[in-house]
């Protein structure tokens, strides 16, 4: 995996880049579409190519290990082949979805033991399966093995715990030399930034993580009931520590102002459920505010759900009045089309960061458009 700085905004922080895979090519800005369990629910792969246009969508380790397990994952020749999607995967390293999903869970230096929230099954993750476990999966970008403190922290809970998972991180580090992938291609292991809402912890963090020279950083711990000012300026301190010739991953962030804001301050990669999973309840993106399209104001609106050109072409070509009628009625089409307007929504956002970053205009694009984008219509 190689990345390109392609340009870095004058009056921000905001970059634009090109991530090399060996599936594929990714500009960032990006955004990632979650597709947890081996779908990005609802949406088949050809729309994702098609309608979405996603360059990269993401895995969950924990998910695929419980369904379909690894054996199958094998068989299939991993993700890529049994989903049918020829782009670049992302894996997250399942530790996140332990502490937020698993029952009974313990963390010890070896790793976490859980109970899994499927049918109660006792198993253990640590870095090195998480990381075995992502190889048989075959994702291009392949996350180290951490623990998410809850916020808010104790700083001594919070300190204990990123240093545990730096250590955890030199076993990741360990584990990538000695084994080789499966599939033949390559895969980049992202470390993982720590430290809750502490300052000084977080600097640490950053200088530990950056010195074991991965091909990318990632930020976890944000977005977890933080105030948005801590998020923003977590996000910021860290951008000034990593290295600027590595892309930087914001784990789970967010709507789409956090999302403008924190490319502003940096960052070249995001994921989240959020236009996925509140397309599903009939929460509908524009650049002019949120719709719930479920609110009887759009039952007789014959206007497109999305007229804008970078839209998906699927809002563009049916109106509100037909996706709040969907809804009512409980259709499966429904959630789709929200889906499908969601995300091609996310990308379009990240695509025109870009392309204002590269343009020279970013700074007063975003000012332009960050109030609208957070209003109830
Ligand atoms: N997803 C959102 N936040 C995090 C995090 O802190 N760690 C991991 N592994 N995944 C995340």
């Amino acid at each position: 995996m190689t990345f390109e700085l392609q340009q870095t905004d004058k009056n921000t922080d905001a970059r634009a880049g090109l991530l090399t895979t060996d599936h594929g090519q990714i500009p960032t800005p990006i955004f990632m579409p979650v597709g947890t369990i081996g779908t990005v629910k609802g949406i088949h792969q050809k729309e994702l190519k098609e309608q979405v246009q996603a360059k990269i969508i993401l895995g969950n380790t924990y998910h695929l290990f419980l369904r379909p397990g690894m054996e199958t994952m094998d068989a299939a020749g991993g993700l890529h082949k049994f989903m049918n999607w020829g782009g670049p995967i992302l894996t997250d390293s399942g530790g996140y979805q332990v502490y937020s999903l698993a029952h009974r869970r313990k963390i010890t230096e070896e790793g976490a033991t859980f109970a899994n929230h499927i049918d109660g099954s006792k198993h253990l993750f640590s870095p090195e399966s998480s990381l075995g476990i992502q190889r048989d999966i075959g994702a291009d970008i392949v996350m180290a093995f951490d623990e998410c403190p809850p916020y808010p922290s104790e700083k001594t809970y919070a300190e204990t715990s990123m240093h545990l998972t730096h250590r955890w991180l030199e076993r990741c580090v360990q584990f990538m030399k000695d084994s080789a992938p499966k599939y033949g291609h390559t895969q980049a292991l992202f470390p993982i930034v720590q430290g809750s809402s502490f300052d000084d912890l977080r600097k640490q963090s950053c200088e530990f993580i950056a010195g074991t020279d991965q091909p990318g950083n990632a930020i976890g711990g944000l977005s977890v009931g933080e105030p948005i000012a801590d998020m923003y300026r977590i996000a910021q301190l860290c951008c000034d520590i990593l290295p600027r010739e590595k892309p930087r991953y914001l784990m789970g962030v967010g709507t789409p102002a956090n999302i403008l804001e924190c490319i502003s301050r940096g960052v070249d990669m995001f994921d989240c459920v959020l236009p996925s999973r509140n397309a599903r309840h009939g929460m509908v993106y524009t650049r002019d505010g949120i719709i719930n399209i479920k609110n009887a104001r759009w039952r007789n609106d014959f206007s497109a759900i999305d007229a804008r050109p970078d839209g998906a072409p699927t809002s563009q070509v049916h109106t509100k009045a037909y996706l709040h009628h969907l809804f009512r009625v409980n259709e499966l089409l429904g959630p789709q089309i929200a889906t499908l307007h969601n995300l091609r929504f996310y990308l379009a956002l990240v695509e025109e960061a870009r392309s204002r970053v590269l343009g020279g205009d970013f700074r007063r694009w975003k000012e332009a458009l960050v109030p609208n984008l957070e209003k109830r219509l």
